[in-house]
């Protein structure tokens, strides 16, 4: 597994793969890795002749009063945990490599970057799709592997993708979940023995979601005040929002109309956690 400090080597890199006619699967993540991102790097060995893993904490999507500092940072058993699932190349630059004194490009990605997570977040989506589109350009990857978890995100890379003209494919899979059914996250780190228990509410309700579409309920604002009374049940969940969205626009619906995609924003004591569940025709 080499491990690539700078742009310039990592572009080498990938030329040199291209050129032995390989094809690369690149997996953008900012460490702390578990298991979720763990099964974006097998799934990209199975379908690459390469896999590329980058970790970098990106600045540019963190709020002024977010976690930036406090993000889980443990590089050495990122390294060990990769080079165990095979990845062939791991780009690990500093921030300054990335953003060098007097960066000002930033990709605007728009009303899409409002809703949903960017209501509470302004300028996230625009700090990953700036990172993503640069991470593009340094790894020129065939494909690129994204979590089903961040939903909204997925609707952000793939519009970017397609309206930038990246020749790459974007490659959406499956939340991984602990049993209990919390959604694998590096913030669940921050959680408390109290908190941790607390947690999986928001996958409680996911699944009330689906009882209520699986018996045909079409009324949304019901769906959400009956989700907003389980959440509000658990004395440590505040919720930041439910929706129900259409999952290119995410604009929200009244009446169910699949498909549609059920989003979660709550906070679990101070931890803001996310977490949605799709339905198709
Ligand atoms: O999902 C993440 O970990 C980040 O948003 C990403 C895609 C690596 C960009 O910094």
């Amino acid at each position: 597994m080499q491990i690539l400090k700078t742009i310039k080597d990592m572009q080498a890199l990938s030329r040199t793969f291209i050129a032995g006619g390989k094809t690369i699967g690149f997996v953008p993540t900012m460490g702390a890795l578990h298991e979720g991102h763990l099964s974006l790097v097998k799934r990209s060995k199975r379908e690459n002749n390469a896999t590329a893993v980058s970790i970098f904490v990106n600045p540019a999507q963190f709020g002024p009063k977010e976690d930036f500092r406090q993000y889980p940072r443990y590089i050495e058993r990122d390294l060990v945990k990769l080079s165990l699932f095979g990845a062939d190349a791991v780009f690990i630059p500093e921030a300054d490599e990335m953003y060098p004194q007097g960066s000002s490009t930033i990709i605007n990605v728009g009303n899409i970057g409002e809703k949903l997570c960017g209501a509470s977040r302004p300028g996230h989506f625009n700090g990953v799709a700036t990172v993503v589109s640069k991470l593009f350009n340094i790894v020129m990857p065939h494909k690129a592997y994204f979590g089903q978890k961040d939903f909204q995100q997925t609707v952000v890379i793939k519009k970017l993708a397609r309206e930038l003209n990246f020749d790459i494919e974007i490659m959406i899979c499956p939340t991984i979940r602990e049993a209990d059914g919390l959604a694998m996250s590096s913030r669940n780190m921050y959680l408390n023995p109290a908190e941790r228990k607390a947690a999986p509410v928001l996958y409680d309700a996911l699944k009330r979601g689906k009882s209520f579409m699986d018996s045909g309920v079409k009324e949304v604002s019901f769906i959400i005040e009956a989700l907003a009374d389980l959440l509000n049940s658990e004395p440590l969940a505040t919720i930041d929002y439910i929706e129900l969205v259409e999952p290119e626009g995410l604009e929200k619906i009244e009446m169910v109309k699949l498909p549609t995609v059920l989003c979660l924003a709550v906070k679990i004591g101070a931890t803001r956690l996310i977490d949605n569940m799709a339905f198709t025709p």
